[in-house]
Formats: structure tokens, C-alpha cells, sequence
């Protein structure tokens, strides 16, 4: 198979290498991908975001498969147009990447089927998110309902800090992903990154990660991506696995089929390991970065026949 790489991270990067070993790769190309990436693949230069450019790219060099890496091409609707183009793509719908598109629409999911997460409020109306904040007292958690990069989240300590959080969403620092806010109760436990395939019908778990949040030593720093990661994580036991399988993960998928939106792709779950029971803090529905960096390390198995029949069915 001709396969195309979307994306230019450490994420690719890994998935380049882990695609490129595959024997049913016959030539890997990234776009626009990166120096490192560069050593596995072709990388041609081409913004994402300009979904003609993708689909000119694929009949151009005879892509058989598409393996998109980040989450705003998602949300954009990239697999829904090369798969309207006759293209084969590993990634879900604009309509199943929801799940990491709104905040607001996971957790009324959660709420609707029962999927155990912190309670919440949405909030459009800085009045109202302010008069929730000030009811629940710090710590809580201020979340910009769209994407915002990692950046969207402030995990308040006080009640000043939280209020200017709901401040910050409404004055636009984050544009349109903080039109909405989602106000959180703050969860304590430990944390992982759970990730499955699932093929719109099916979820089969593939491994648990954590990474490193906090910027500066001693985690004193903000709140970040992620800035480093191990795996698996030692909290998701086998037990807790098949509760997270069974609690969330399940769920999830039949709830987005049940609603003709059925989740194909990878579903990376955040979690917090409470002493209730694991409990879903997000859902991202791409792999995680530097989660991918070690979970491609790990894996022992063939990428490419794994996504393609996520893709298939
Ligand atoms: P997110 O961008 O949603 O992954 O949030 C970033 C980080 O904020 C998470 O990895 C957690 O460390 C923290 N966080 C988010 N929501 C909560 C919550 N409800 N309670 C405690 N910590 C949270
Ligand atoms: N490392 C967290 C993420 O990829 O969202």
C-alpha cells in the first residue's frame, strides 16, 4: 500500500517509523511531516488544513490509505472527505470527533449513558459560570468547551484563580474554543492515558500510558501537553482495564453508532484513577502526544494491518 502520513509531530514521527516497518508499506509519504520524519518517509510540504491539496496529493502519488495524526484535521472533516473521494483513512468523522471537539458534547454524553466523569456545568454566560464557580468553591477546574491546544484548561486551586480562568474563556483568549464553558468538580486520584481502536462497532483495548503535565522540576510549573510519557501506566491493571473497557469505553462506541456518528479510529481516553473507580476526564480521538512515542516502542504487532482493519471493520 501507498500510505500518507497527515502531520508534522513527535506523534508522526513515531508512527512513521512503526509504519514504515510494516510489509504492507510500500512507500510512506507525510505531509507535511518533519526533519525526523524524513528519515522514514517523503515528506512533501502541504497545509492540512487545506483538504483539495490533501485529496490532489492522494491522486497524484496513488495513496491506497490515509493515517491522519492530529486532532483539528479531524474536526475539520478530512477522513469525511477522503472517504467521499474513494480514499481509505484511518481517523473518525467530523461527527465522531466530537468526542474531542466539545468538551460540552462528551460530557452530556457521559451524563446521558451513564459514563462515570466530574460533574459539570456549560456555561455561555459569564454571569452564570461565575455564580456556579463561586457555589462549588476551589478546587475545580475551568475547561474552554473547544480546541485550544492543550491550553484550555486551568485546574484552580483557589476561587481567584478560577474566576479569572472564566474571565480569560469569555474575553477570547482562546477564540471561538472558548465561546462555552465547562465547569468541573476537581478529581483526585491517578492519572493515565487509556487508548483503544475501535472499528465503529467494535473497541478493542491497545495499551495505557502517562505522561509528564507540569512544566519545571518538581511540577511547579503549568499545566502542558505533555512533555514526556511511559507505558504502560501502572494503575490500569488488567482488572481496571476491563472496568475502563466496560464503564467508558464501551459505552462510548455505542452510544456514537446509536446516534449515526460510529467512532472509527483510535479513542485515547484521559483518565483519573479515583478511589470510586476510574473516571473519563476527556476523550481524544487521535493518538496521544508523547504517548505515541512509547506505545510505538512497545508495539509488536503490525500498525498498518491494525488501523486498516480499524478502518475496515
Ligand atoms: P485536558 O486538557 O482536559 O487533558 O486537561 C489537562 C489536565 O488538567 C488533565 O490531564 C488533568 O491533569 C487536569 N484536569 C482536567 N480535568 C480535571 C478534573 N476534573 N479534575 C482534576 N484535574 C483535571
Ligand atoms: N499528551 C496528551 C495529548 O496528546 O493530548
Amino acid at each position: 500500500m501507498n500510505i500518507l502520513l497527515i502531520g508534522s509531530g513527535g506523534r508522526e514521527h513515531a508512527l512513521a517509523f512503526a509504519l514504515k516497518a510494516s510489509p504492507l508499506c510500500t512507500r510512506l509519504i507525510a505531509a507535511p511531516g518533519n526533519p525526523g520524519i524524513a528519515e522514514a518517509a517523503t515528506c512533501v510540504a502541504l497545509d492540512p488544513a487545506d483538504q483539495d491539496a490533501v485529496v490532489a496529493l492522494c491522486r497524484a502519488e496513488a495513496i491506497d490509505f490515509v493515517v491522519i495524526g492530529p486532532e483539528a484535521p479531524l474536526v475539520a472533516g478530512l477522513a469525511d472527505r477522503l472517504e467521499a473521494e474513494g480514499i481509505a483513512t484511518f481517523g473518525p468523522s467530523a461527527a465522531a470527533a466530537r468526542l474531542e471537539g466539545s468538551k460540552g458534547f462528551t460530557k452530556d454524553l457521559c451524563a446521558r449513558y451513564g459514563i462515570p466523569t466530574a460533574a459539570y456545568g456549560r456555561f455561555s454566560d459569564r454571569a452564570a459560570a461565575e455564580a456556579y464557580v463561586r457555589s462549588h468553591g476551589a478546587p475545580i477546574v475551568i475547561k474552554a468547551d473547544g480546541l485550544a491546544a492543550g491550553k484550555g484548561v486551568t485546574v484552580a486551586m483557589t476561587l481567584d484563580e478560577a474566576l479569572a480562568a472564566v474571565a480569560e474563556c469569555f474575553a477570547g483568549t482562546f477564540g471561538a474554543a472558548g465561546a462555552e464553558v465547562v465547569v468541573e468538580e476537581f478529581l483526585v486520584g491517578e492519572e493515565a492515558s487509556f487508548f483503544a481502536l475501535a472499528d465503529g462497532g467494535f473497541a478493542l483495548p491497545l495499551a495505557s500510558a502517562q505522561d509528564h503535565k507540569r512544566a519545571f522540576d518538581g511540577d511547579r510549573g503549568p499545566n502542558t501537553g505533555g512533555m514526556g510519557a511511559y507505558s504502560p501506566a501502572p494503575v490500569m491493571t488488567e482488572a481496571m482495564t476491563e472496568r475502563v473497557m466496560a464503564e467508558i469505553i464501551r459505552p462510548t462506541v455505542a452510544a456514537m453508532a446509536a446516534m449515526g456518528a460510529p467512532f472509527r479510529g483510535v479513542l485515547f481516553a484521559g483518565l483519573m484513577i479515583t478511589e470510586s473507580g476510574p473516571k473519563l476526564i476527556e476523550y481524544n480521538v487521535r493518538f496521544g502526544d508523547p504517548e505515541t512515542q512509547v506505545l510505538m516502542l512497545r508495539l509488536d504487532a503490525d500498525l498498518v494491518a491494525l488501523l486498516k482493519a480499524a478502518r475496515d471493520g
